[in-house]
């Protein structure tokens, strides 16, 4: 959608990032301007600014020779993962990535290792999506997106249709990994039903999202289900009954220590999770208009937080898990998931402990074909450390990860030692006959 150095209706927010939204002026010019019967079209210069913006930010990474995923030359970017193969790690993250027949079919053309769909229902009929819903953090520079607000609701497609795209999808991919994102009610018949039709469409695995922050709070849906443990109780364990194909259950950095949900998913039967959903945020007030944004006949809503901004925040949620997983739960796997635009951010996923790595909002931000950057600056990391599979640094990083408390002892052993090992002799009386050449040399400042 536009932004506003585009309109001229920007508002600073501080001295170092500016908050930019659509604004409804734009959004009504947006719409008078579209053409008859041509949905998908946008003025050139939404696309001129999108392309400037992915090509300065891209430019330098190296692009990988990728065929169906996987990597033609160079380091081995499979994975196999609750005994799914993938030939690449990186996975589509639910959202508008993931929304239908035609983006997940591009999905797979450009290379991408797995797709999960946009979040189904039963009752799309339920869903009342409202536009404009996202809002853009930019740095000074007014260039690179640091921050990204959507208020988007879960799929509003009917149920019927995004099952019968799975099932094609999957009929024309057979070999390629395809994961329906789910959510339902506090009701166990309902999610018999969705996971029973969702299996009959062929998918290789489902992923729960039990973490939306925003939206249907009022049916106990999403992140509202994802931070009371004791609905997950009940739920996770219908959830682990019914499904005959492996489940990742999808946690929420809101308002809970990740890990309790995160073991009552395992405890139940789940075979993996994925972390993180967004975070609760409000973008910023439009300082013309002293409204929030993004929005919406003059109000807002809080929505949910993505991109590069979140990675330090995933970073440190997966870590706690992918520790929980190694400790207590060998065998499952877990999905990385947070502001990952680059091979290397990924690596860092990767190195913390994660099985595969999701991208959501890059994708937005940078179109499908980011995945030939992705597994190309994944494999230049790989060379440089000499690794040949994702296997040998998987996890790597997670042993250096330890309490305040104990790197504060481990410093005060590191002074005591230097000072034991200290070089020169405190006085006189210290010299010796056998070892006078190396007391000698002790105290030479130039060797
Ligand atoms: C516009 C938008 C819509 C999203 N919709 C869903 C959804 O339907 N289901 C879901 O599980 N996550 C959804 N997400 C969350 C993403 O899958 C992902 O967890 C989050 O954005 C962080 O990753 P990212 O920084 O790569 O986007 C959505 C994110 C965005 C930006």
């Amino acid at each position: 959608m536009a932004s506003s150095h585009l309109s001229g209706s920007s508002s600073s927010s501080s001295r170092h990032c500016r908050v930019v939204s659509s604004s409804q002026q734009q959004q009504q010019r947006f719409r008078n301007s579209r053409g008859p019967g041509r949905s998908s079209w946008a003025p050139p210069w939404v696309a001129m600014a999108k392309a400037r913006e992915a090509s300065e930010f891209l430019a330098g990474e190296r692009v990988a020779n990728l065929k169906d995923g996987a990597a033609v030359d160079g380091p081995d970017l499979s994975v196999t993962v609750n005994g799914i193969k993938f030939p690449n790690p990186f996975v589509i993250g639910s959202g508008p990535p993931g929304t239908n027949y035609a983006v997940m079919k591009k999905a797979f053309d450009e290379g991408w290792g797995g797709v999960i769909c946009k979040t189904i229902s039963l009752d799309a009929g339920a869903v009342h999506n409202v536009t404009p819903r996202y809002a853009k953090l930019k740095a000074h520079d007014n260039k690179q997106v640091l921050g990204w607000q959507n208020i988007e609701l879960i799929s509003d497609r009917p149920t019927e249709v995004m099952l019968a795209e799975l099932k094609q999808l999957k009929e024309e991919y057979p070999d390629r990994v395809l994961i329906a994102s789910l959510m339902e009610e506090y009701n166990k018949d309902r999610w018999d039903e969705l996971i029973g039709r969702t299996i009959e469409t062929g998918v290789d695995a489902l992923e729960i999202n039990f973490s939306c922050p925003h939206g249907m709070p009022e049916r106990r849906m999403g992140a509202a289900m994802g931070q009371d443990c004791e609905l997950l109780q009940d739920v996770t364990k219908w959830i682990a009954d019914a499904s005959t194909i492996p489940v990742w259950a999808k946690m929420t950095p809101n308002d809970i220590n990740i890990t309790s949900p995160g073991r009552v998913s395992l405890d139940n039967g789940i075979d993996g999770l994925a972390a993180i959903n967004t975070i609760m945020s409000v973008m910023g007030i439009n300082l013309k208009t002293l409204r929030p944004e993004p929005s919406v006949e003059g109000y807002s809503t809080p929505g949910g937080y993505s991109a590069a901004a979140v990675r330090p925040i995933a970073l440190a949620k997966c870590m706690s898990l992918a520790k929980m997983i190694r400790d207590e739960y060998p065998g499952r796997s877990l999905s990385g998931i947070g502001g990952v635009e680059t091979g290397k951010d990924a690596a860092e996923f990767l190195l913390i402990g994660a099985d595969t790595v999701q991208v959501c909002t890059g994708v937005m931000l940078h179109g499908y074909p980011l995945i030939k950057t992705l597994c190309g600056g994944l494999q230049e990391f790989m060379e440089e450390h000499d690794f040949k599979s994702i296997d040998e640094f998987k996890g790597a990083a997670l042993p250096y990860f330890t309490t305040h408390a104990e790197l504060y002892r481990m410093q005060e052993e590191a002074i005591a030692a230097k000072k034991a090992a200290k070089v020169g002799l405190k006085n006189d009386a210290e010299w010796t006959g056998d070892g006078f050449q190396a007391e000698t040399d002790s105290m030479v400042s130039n060797n």
